[in-house]
């Protein structure tokens, strides 16, 4: 027993000595659920860093971490996953990821779930941004533009470090559905949605385009609304299917999308939650828009004009989110 804890130390030890010599990149997942879980595998086998995935729940986190591990010989990708309960392997991490939360269960109201989230994101962010105070924050955990909020006010990081997503996985449902509509490959379609990640969410189907020519020349109507109320009631779907969870593949898929765009500075646009202070006329709120994310986070955010429907939308969704964001205010009498 003796022996097994002091490999397990000296373990431990190697893998931080090596993620020091090696000038890598280093992402912590706090919470090692379906989604975090399924993001650290992505993120390995894109070679993008070496993850630290953390939990509270012991054994989950180093159960998942060795058995991602030993998928990496198969994919050829040399990066280090290491599972803890200890916020103190976390340390220094270029980004952190926010999964950990309570999905909702049989007899809790929304606002139990609320109190609950509220509580678990505000322990996390603390303990996480005390270990990594340059790091940038990706926030998934639902209601996610508020936590992104609650996340963002805990951490006293400048704007551009935190963020939420949400836009990132919607607007790839969205174009999945047109992809699938039209029987065209997945590469050639480009969407964006706007507004709050929940069912009052913005699909933009006049900026959306298939090898450059837009959607709506390309489908009537009563085709593209079915489309963009699927994508509004995307989350929704699955969890009906799964009936035990919620999604994690695609949600999964868009995190990394999102960690690449900053750890490969690629000045990728991508709709994120960001926090607006007048851009769409929108001040002290964390909601979907396009931005362009590089190694300091999100570098701008990409304004667009709206038509009078679509800013009508647009404000159902913020006023949502803002409603929200009151609740959490009166909750914890202020941050
Ligand atoms: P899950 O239930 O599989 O995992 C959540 C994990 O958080 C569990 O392992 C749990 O032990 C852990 N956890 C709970 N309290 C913690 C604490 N205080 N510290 C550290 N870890 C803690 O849930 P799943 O499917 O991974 O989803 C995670 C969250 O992400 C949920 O809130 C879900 O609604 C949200 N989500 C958001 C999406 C988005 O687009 N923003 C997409 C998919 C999920
Ligand atoms: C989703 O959209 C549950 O927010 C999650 O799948």
């Amino acid at each position: 027993m003796l022996e097994v804890r002091s490999k397990r130390v000296e373990e431990k030890i190697t893998f931080r000595k090596r993620m020091r010599l090696s000038g890598r990149k280093k992402v912590s997942i706090i919470g090692s659920g379906n989604v975090g879980a399924s993001t650290a595998q992505r993120i390995m086998e894109k070679f993008l860093a070496d993850v630290v995935l953390f939990d509270i729940i012991e054994g989950v986190p180093q159960g998942k971490a060795l058995d991602i591990s030993e998928a990496a010989p198969i994919s050829g990708a040399d990066m280090s996953v290491m599972g803890t309960n200890s916020y103190d392997d976390t340390a220094g991490s270029d980004i952190v990821v926010i999964t950990a939360g309570l999905a909702r269960k049989p007899g809790m109201s929304r606002k139990d779930l609320l109190e609950k989230n509220v509580s678990i994101v505000r322990e996390v962010t603390k303990e996480a941004v005390r270990r990594s105070p340059a790091s940038i924050l990706i926030v998934v955990t639902n209601p996610m533009d508020l936590m992104t909020y609650l996340s963002w006010a805990i951490s006293g990081f400048p704007k551009h470090r935190v963020m939420g997503m949400g836009g990132a996985l919607d607007s790839a449902r969205f174009r999945c559905f047109i992809s699938d509509e039209l029987k065209v490959s997945v590469e050639n379609v480009h969407a964006f949605v706007l507004g709050g990640h929940g069912d009052l969410m913005v699909p933009l189907s006049r900026f959306s385009t298939v090898a450059g020519i837009p959607v709506t020349e390309m489908m009537d109507k009563s085709a593209i609304d079915k489309m963009v109320e699927r994508t509004r009631f995307g989350g929704a779907e699955i969890v009906e299917l799964l009936k035990t969870g919620s999604a994690y593949v695609a949600p999964a898929a868009a995190i990394t999308e999102m960690v690449e765009a900053i750890l490969r500075d690629k000045k990728k646009i991508i709709p994120c939650a960001a926090y607006l202070e007048g851009e769409y006329g929108v001040k002290d709120l964390f909601v979907g828009v396009p931005v362009k994310l590089g190694s300091t986070g999100v570098e701008k955010v990409i304004e667009i004009k709206l038509s009078d429907e679509e800013r009508n939308s647009f404000f159902k969704s913020v006023d949502r989110v803002r409603s929200g964001v009151d609740e959490i205010k009166e909750m914890l009498g202020n941050f």
